[in-house]
C-alpha cells in the first residue's frame, strides 16, 4: 500500500500574508486530525515566501517545496534560485518538468532531466511531471509522450535514489481547464507509466513509486480519482489555494488510504 501523498502547486498564486494563512490553517489541520499521520501533504508556495512558510511550518508534518530550481549549481544565471539555495531556506521538494514549464518556458526533457540529477543530488526530494497535451491525445500519442518524458526525467537517476521520486501524470488539458481525466483514463495512464518504471528500474521499484494525478483535481472528483489502484494522491492547482477546497482533497486522501 503507497502513502497517499497529496500537494498544492500554489504556482504565482497568493500574497505573503495569504501564503502565510493557507499554510498555517494546514497545519492546524494536520495537528488537530492525527489520522492525518497516514498521508503525506505538501505546499509548493513561489520561491520568495519558501523561507518564510517554512519558518513558519517548522516542526509540522507539512511538506514545502519549490516549484522550480536551476540546472547549474551556482554562478552567472540571472533570475536562477539553485537546489543549495532552497536547501538553505529548508526547502525539502522541488516539482520539475511541470507543463507549464515545458509549454511556456520551452523546457526540454534533457534539461529536466539535469535540474532532477541536481535536485536530488543537493538532497532535494522531487515530484516529476508529465502528461500529453490535448492534440497528443487525440492523436493517440499519449503513451508515447508521457513514457519520453519520465524517461528524459529519470535518465540519471538510480533505482536508490527512486524512494526520493514522486511521479505526477498531469495531462495539459486538464490543467486549469475544468475538465478532468476521468478516472478510468487517468488510471489507464498511470497503470502504463507504473509498467514502464518495472522495466526501467525493477518491480519492487514501480510498487513502491508514487504517481499522483494532476488537473482539475477538486473536492467534487477527488474521491473518485484516488480510489483508483494506481492513484497514489494529487498534485492540486487551483482548489489548493483555499482551505475549503483542499482540506476535502486530504480528506480524500485520508479515505484512500484505509
Ligand atoms: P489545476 O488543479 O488548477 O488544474 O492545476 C493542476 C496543476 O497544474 C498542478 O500542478
Amino acid at each position: 500500500m503507497r502513502r497517499p501523498y497529496l500537494a498544492g502547486n500554489w504556482k504565482m498564486n497568493l500574497d505573503r500574508r495569504a501564503a502565510r494563512e493557507l499554510a498555517g490553517a494546514l497545519g492546524e489541520y494536520l495537528e488537530a486530525n492525527p489520522a492525518s499521520k497516514d498521508i503525506d501533504v505538501g505546499v509548493f508556495p513561489a520561491s520568495v515566501y519558501l523561507d518564510e512558510i517554512v519558518r513558519t511550518m517548522g516542526g509540522s508534518r507539512l511538506i514545502v517545496g519549490a516549484q522550480n530550481c536551476c540546472d547549474e549549481e551556482a554562478g552567472a544565471y540571472t533570475g536562477e534560485v539553485s537546489v543549495a539555495m532552497l536547501r538553505d531556506v529548508g526547502a525539502s521538494s522541488v516539482i520539475l518538468g511541470h507543463s507549464e514549464r515545458r509549454h511556456l518556458y520551452g523546457e526540454a526533457d534533457e534539461l529536466i532531466g539535469r535540474k532532477v540529477s541536481l535536485a536530488l543530488l543537493g538532497g532535494l526530494d522531487v515530484i516529476l511531471c508529465v502528461g500529453e497535451t490535448q492534440e497528443e491525445r487525440e492523436g493517440g500519442a499519449t503513451e508515447g509522450v508521457v513514457a519520453t518524458q519520465l524517461r528524459g526525467g529519470l535518465e540519471a537517476v538510480s533505482a536508490s535514489d527512486m524512494d526520493r521520486i514522486t511521479i505526477a501524470y498531469e495531462p495539459v488539458w486538464a490543467i486549469g481547464t475544468g475538465l478532468t481525466a476521468s478516472p478510468d483514463q487517468a488510471q489507464a495512464v498511470h497503470a502504463y507509466l507504473r509498467g514502464l518504471l518495472s522495466s526501467l528500474y525493477t518491480d519492487e521499484v514501480a510498487d513502491s513509486v508514487r504517481i499522483q494525478y494532476g488537473g482539475s483535481v477538486k473536492p467534487s472528483n477527488a474521491v473518485e480519482l484516488l480510489s483508483m489502484a494506481d492513484i497514489d494522491g494529487a498534485l492540486v492547482g487551483g482548489a489548493a489555494l483555499t482551505p475549503e477546497n483542499f482540506i476535502p482533497i486530504l480528506e480524500a486522501g485520508l479515505a484512500a488510504a484505509v
